[in-house]
């Protein structure tokens, strides 16, 4: 999920629920197994799944002689190149992922943190074979256009009763990757419309030179992203997605600055001045670019946990730093939870730890 926290009035919050993709809808091994098993509602010492595998069961080497022959047979049609394991969702269960050869084994990452709420959760699959849902997948509207007559319920009874306070209104979008880039855009926007004047209509020149990709229609500003950050691989946020060369060799990128992301010592009792130094140069350095790099500054993206780019953990202080500085510089602070969202770090959102991001 991508939020962007408002600095100024004037500018319609976004939030976008992008994290639960894989859900079995169809398969009757699922069906079954889900409907046998009811998860524990009540209790935080029980599991949620009552019923999920106690332990790992390893029958083979992985991948196993089915595993193998399945993963043949898929390289003939599908890159397997980034493959870790075959999987069968339908024997998958709670925090356990089965393979095609017998072995269940504990999946303590969630994927890449895209299935926070287990395999073949029973309540996702009651919702996702209701009548409703049935109906939502085979009609899939073009909601800016012709939304279900009932969306205002369905976003108040869902995202919205967990949005971070402050932020009204959803914006949903596919993937993190296009929740990030409509991002940036809402901030682009926002900050030509306070340049420009609140009902002032765009300029013949402005229309014209946009379709020439060039300024003032298409002006030079920049989304300011970390170092080890990752933002996504899609045009725009790949520009700001900075963890690994392999995600952005070959691919064109816009001219936006990176800042230092802080790199901590641990343990962090016996490191706290070095600590509070590296953060404090990482916020000098961000107040530089966004001062005076080349591409006007409208944008810091920043990740509340780097997740892909390496597990690195910043303090409160130097959030509430750059929230400071974001500020002072009129310049838009967007959190991308994509990775961190929906309960992975204890909170529903992990910013909540640091409340002060929204609390300006
Ligand atoms: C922090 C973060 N932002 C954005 C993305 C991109 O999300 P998607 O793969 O859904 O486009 C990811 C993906 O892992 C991510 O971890």
């Amino acid at each position: 999920m991508t939020l962007l926290t408002r600095s100024l009035s004037g500018l319609r919050p976004l939030t976008h629920l992008t994290t639960i993709r894989h859900i079995t809808t169809t398969s009757k091994p699922a069906a079954n197994l889900a409907t046998a098993r009811v998860p524990e509602q009540n209790g935080s010492q029980q599991p949620y799944f009552r019923d999920e595998p106690s332990s790992p069961v390893v029958r083979t080497a992985i991948p196993g002689p089915n595993s193998k022959k399945a993963i043949e047979d898929l390289n003939q049609v599908f890159d397997t190149r980034s493959l870790n394991m075959m999987a069968n969702y339908q024997n998958s269960y709670g925090n356990y992922i089965a393979d095609l050869d017998g072995n269940v084994l504990l999946d303590v990452y969630a994927q890449i943190a895209s299935i926070p709420v287990g395999y073949c959760n029973p309540v996702l699959l009651a919702a996702a074979t209701s009548p409703q849902m049935a109906s939502a997948t085979i009609n899939r509207p073009a909601l800016g256009n012709f939304p279900q007559h009932d969306w205002a319920d369905i976003l108040r009874a869902g995202v919205l009763k967990v949005a971070p306070r402050g932020l009204d209104q959803v914006f949903t979008a596919m993937a993190g990757s296009d929740a990030n880039e409509t991002a940036y855009k809402a901030a682009f926007m926002w900050k030509r419309r306070q340049e420009r004047g609140p009902d002032v209509e765009f300029s013949a020149d402005e229309i014209a030179s946009a379709m020439n990709n060039q300024s003032p229609g298409s002006p030079h500003m920049s989304i300011l992203s970390f170092k080890s950050g990752f933002h996504g691989r899609l045009f725009g946020s790949l520009s700001t997605t900075r963890s690994k060369p392999i995600h952005k060799l070959d691919i064109p990128a816009f001219d936006w600055p990176q800042a230092s992301f802080p790199m901590r010592k641990y343990p962090l009792e016996e490191y706290t001045s070095e600590n509070a130094a590296e953060e404090a140069r990482c916020l000098v350095e961000t107040e530089d670019l966004i001062q005076n790099f080349h591409n006007p500054v409208t944008a810091v993206v920043v990740e509340p946990v780097q997740s892909e780019g390496g597990d690195n953990h910043a303090s409160p202080e130097f959030f509430r730093g750059l929230r400071d500085i974001t500020k002072r510089h009129n310049v838009m602070l967007i959190v991308d939870e994509v990775q961190t969202g929906v309960g992975a770090t204890g909170k529903f959102w992990a910013h909540e730890h640091c409340t002060y991001f929204l609390e300006q």
